[in-house]
């Protein structure tokens, strides 16, 4: 999508072959650096760090890691120990997971001296396979967005989004954004209600930044808001991104997602999930399984902003020592869903609803 009217991904290989390109997120929307990771350590310093996030792009940086650990080192102990490193810097997204699976699969089979080569190519399938996929997601949920629009009237579908499921957390278009990109493609016109996404602010910070660059009309909500706004009518529809959904369709996403998921039920408005088939993991029966990642209490005590200067701080906003608890991910129960939206359709959240996806 755009940044300053380039088109831009979130991840793309060096022409010079030095490594990979990444956009560091922590300084978004402030400054746009780009960041070469040249070896295994940048890229698990990089998703460790949040440099890069989302689900799929942790699962696209996390392969060119392991392909940039084979280039200095080809053996299968070299690539179990990448992968370890690497499957070991955030724990809830699945897609890290899926990604190493696919490229040791992949690899070993092969002997050493043509990994290296393969190795880079397969994670730049990957990637594109992303991009095609994010694709294909928006059009199954600019179908959803076009109905919506028809029983309006053709007045904006007022749609709530939550954390940043947007480009910068795949390669390109976005899980949950890639229908509302659609829409505005398709001239639907839309709204998007962006929760600010505390503790870091993902939806303040990346997805009112891309939905500004992409000129989506948009307006940024505390998280509190968005029950308040869905009661008053002011809500037509819910889109979320994922970073993991079990077998029965219980869907982790950011914290605060459930909340959304509940005030969504209660009001009677369609709350949907955009996710690639390589979140779904069958492997995990229902969503209190999944690992839930426990980030450092700083992130609550200290709020991160620019100031009046231009320059980037972080102040503090409880008393000193205050103790505070950070998970960063919650499950929303399969029946707060009204469904999946996949890069092969729309499926109801449920073992039926995905078996066929398995
Ligand atoms: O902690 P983050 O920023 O990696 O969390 C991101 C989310 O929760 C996204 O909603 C999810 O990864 C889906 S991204 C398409």
């Amino acid at each position: 999508m755009l940044i300053d009217g380039q088109k831009r991904t979130a991840i793309w290989p060096d022409p010079e072959d030095q490594g990979v390109y990444i956009i560091d997120q922590t300084r978004l929307p402030h400054v746009v650096a780009n960041v070469l990771l040249r070896d295994l350590d940048d890229a698990a310093r990089a998703i460790k760090n949040m440099l890069v996030r989302g689900a799929p792009l942790i699962g696209v940086t996390a392969a060119y890691g392991l392909a940039l650990a084979l280039r200095a080192d080809p053996s299968d102990a070299s690539m179990a120990q990448a992968a370890e490193v690497l499957r070991a810097t955030r724990p809830t997204a699945v897609n890290l997971a899926w990604a190493l699976a696919r490229m040791t699969g992949f690899l070993q089979p092969m002997p050493d001296e043509l990994r290296r080569d393969a190795a880079f190519a397969f994670a730049k399938h990957l990637l594109e396979k992303d991009v095609a996929c994010n694709s294909a997601i928006g059009d199954h949920g600019l179908a959803l967005i076009r109905a919506l629009s028809e029983k309006r009237g053709g007045a904006p579908v007022r749609i709530l989004t939550h954390c940043n499921a947007g480009w910068l957390a795949t390669v390109d278009w976005g899980t949950a954004t890639a229908p509302i990109y659609k829409a505005q493609e398709a001239g639907i016109p839309v709204h998007v209600f962006v929760d600010e996404t505390r503790p870091r602010n993902q939806g303040a910070s990346l997805t009112a930044f891309e939905l500004g660059q992409q000129k989506v009309p948009h307006t940024l909500i505390v998280d509190n808001a968005g029950g308040h706004l869905m009661q008053r009518g002011e809500i037509d529809m819910a889109i979320v991104g994922a970073d993991r959904i079990a077998a029965n369709g219980d869907v982790c996403n950011k914290i605060g997602t459930y909340l959304k998921a509940l005030a969504a039920r209660d009001c009677g408005l369609p709350f949907y999930v955009a996710a690639p088939v390589s979140t779904l993991d069958f492997a995990l029966a229902e969503g209190g399984l999944i690992p839930i990642e426990e980030r450092a209490p700083e992130e609550v005590t200290f709020m991160p902003g620019v100031a009046g200067n231009g320059e980037v701080v972080s102040v503090r906003i409880a008393p000193k020592d205050t103790p505070a608890r950070n998970p960063a991910f919650d499950v929303t129960p399969a029946r707060l869903v009204s469904g999946i939206i996949t890069e092969k359709g729309v499926f109801d959240a449920s073992r039926e609803g995905l078996a066929g996806l398995a």
